[in-house]
């Protein structure tokens, strides 16, 4: 990864919320406490991250588009949009840029339409019920890809 490179670090819709959404589902820590977690994580690596979560599908496709060029690899929770987006799916894999694809709750566990993901055929992995974790064992993983 070069040295003027960073990570770009995606939340999907609602994840805005964390910490009041659903707390029996996705507890009780906030997006901002993890993309504090991750700036450090990343920071001890000597690798910046670029954060940013929108509930717009198309600000997301936007984002990928504009910052793929100065990134080395994509961490995203894509939220509801993992389930129905194929716009998504097409702005990541255009990047050609790993891409690590993290859920908080077990989707696996959850209801059928969670079941299906549109990023993960694209994806390098899947990190999926750890809550904050996943992301941690996502961003870790991604470090790994990269060799850093
Ligand atoms: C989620 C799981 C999705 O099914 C849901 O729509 C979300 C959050 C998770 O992190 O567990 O918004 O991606």
């Amino acid at each position: 990864m070069s040295e003027t490179s960073s990570i770009l670090v995606l939340h999907g819709p609602n994840l805005n919320t964390l910490g009041a959404r659903e707390p029996g589902i996705y507890g009780s820590v906030t997006l901002d406490a993890i993309n504090g977690e991750l700036t450090a994580l990343a920071a001890k690596r000597g690798v910046e991250v670029e954060l940013f979560q929108s509930n717009h599908e198309g600000s997301l496709v936007d984002r990928i588009q504009d910052a793929a060029p100065r990134s080395a690899g994509i961490l995203i929770n894509p939220a509801g949009l993992t389930h129905t987006s194929v716009s998504l799916r097409d702005a990541l894999a255009a990047t050609e840029l790993p891409v690590v694809e993290v859920h908080l709750s077990n989707v696996f566990a959850r209801e059928t339409f969670r079941q299906h993901s549109y990023v993960s055929g694209i994806a390098r992995g899947v990190i999926s019920g750890f809550g904050p974790t996943s992301y941690r064992l996502g961003l870790e993983a991604l470090l790994e890809i990269l060799s850093v």
